[in-house]
């Protein structure tokens, strides 16, 4: 069953596609208005959410399916102790299709392994967050015409923030792009996005301190939010937490037509007034956003009229291995709490990494 959990699980031509969709869905909706009629999407949402939870519902919808789900862990029987293989399975027998978004790495790669209807990650915790890459590519496209040739700044929490690490693995697979790497030293982007994408593949990137030199060059400011749920640690928060914040003053040495991104929830990091800019497009992303999800939809049940079942299993057989005894590292690994959960790990550039959460082990 086709699911999409890492935006690396979609071809380049499949982004190109879902993003062709998502113009044509807006530009004449009612064409799409009753293509999932019967169909009904499972919101799971075991972390809180404005954006990814309401968009999916939002998506369904508006192509004429309904919507059944929970908004919080302890409104579901997670607060009893079931585990999210059970609950997959459980879903599945309600639901055409799921979107989950969950607090531990690897937690919607669980469920898409034991549910028989394709699995959507909406998030899952500092590790992968695919579909807001789907409205982030979709905004740099209407913004720029393009999604090559760019060079795409990222501003602030580069560890913790999950959009950053799957919209740079996405924009790794187009030609020309250059990355620049603002963020304080306690949030620099993890290994497994700058050695296993930005490295690997030969890409060029910068990491800087100085943001005022770095805004001049860029096509595209990605700001993110200092993730204050993710601090083990709650100085260390408050030491970073005001970094970087775009002020007017600071967006004035940007280019004129520098696109503004940040995935939202703001806190304080992007001055009210550059609302008004017209290089802000974070909320043309949160519609974006919607148009993408509607797409996405339409995609993944389409080819669950396909019977691709089992074949993720083999693909994760064919490519990882286990070793008795060797554990993950990360405590907020969903395999900690999972019962049965092997530890797989695989070896991705000479390093071997959890399968569920990427921790190098
Ligand atoms: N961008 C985003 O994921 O927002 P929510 O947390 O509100 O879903």
């Amino acid at each position: 069953m086709r699911s999409l959990i890492d935006i690396i699980d979609f071809t380049t031509e499949e982004l190109d596609a879902l993003i062709r969709t998502a113009v044509d869905i807006d530009a004449d909706p009612a064409k799409y208005a009753e293509c999932c009629k019967g169909k009904k999407i499972a919101t799971l949402f075991y972390e809180p959410s404005t954006r990814t939870r309401l968009s999916f519902e939002a998506a369904m919808l508006e192509l004429g399916g309904s919507v059944i789900g929970f908004s919080g862990a302890g409104n579901s029987s997670a607060s009893k102790g079931e585990s999210v293989a059970d609950t997959a399975k459980v879903i599945s027998c309600y639901a055409d299709i799921i979107a989950m978004r969950h607090n531990l790495e690897g937690a919607p790669l669980v469920a898409a392994l034991n549910a028989s209807i394709p699995v959507i990650n909406a998030g899952d915790g500092s590790h992968c967050h695919p579909t807001q890459t789907l409205a982030d590519l979709l905004t740099i496209y209407r913004e720029k015409g393009r999604l090559d040739h760019l060079t795409v700044g990222y501003c602030g929490d580069l560890k913790y923030g999950r959009t950053v690490h799957s919209l740079i693995n996405a924009l790794s697979r187009y030609e020309g792009i250059e990355t620049v790497l603002i963020s304080p030293d306690e949030l620099k982007l993890p290994d497994y996005v700058k050695k296993d994408v930005l490295e690997k593949k030969g890409l060029p990137y910068e990491e800087t301190t100085d943001f005022e030199a770095a805004l001049p060059k860029l096509d595209i400011l990605y700001m993110t939010r200092v993730q204050r749920e993710r601090f083990d640690d709650l100085a260390v928060y408050e030491r970073v937490k005001d970094s970087f914040i775009l002020t007017q003053e600071k967006l004035d040495l940007a280019k004129p037509d520098t696109a503004v991104l940040h995935p939202l929830p703001r806190v304080n990091e992007i001055a009210v007034g550059i609302d008004e800019d017209p290089r802000a497009c974070y909320f043309k992303q949160v519609y974006n956003g919607k148009l993408m999800r509607m797409a996405l939809i339409l995609k993944l049940l389409g080819e669950a009229q396909e019977d691709r079942a089992n074949v993720r299993k083999a693909e994760i057989q064919a490519v990882c291995r286990t070793k008795a005894g060797r554990t993950c590292p990360n405590p907020k690994c969903i395999c900690h709490t999972e019962q049965e959960l092997p530890a797989y790990f695989r070896n991705l550039g000479g390093v071997d990494r959890c399968l569920w959460c990427d921790s190098e082990m």
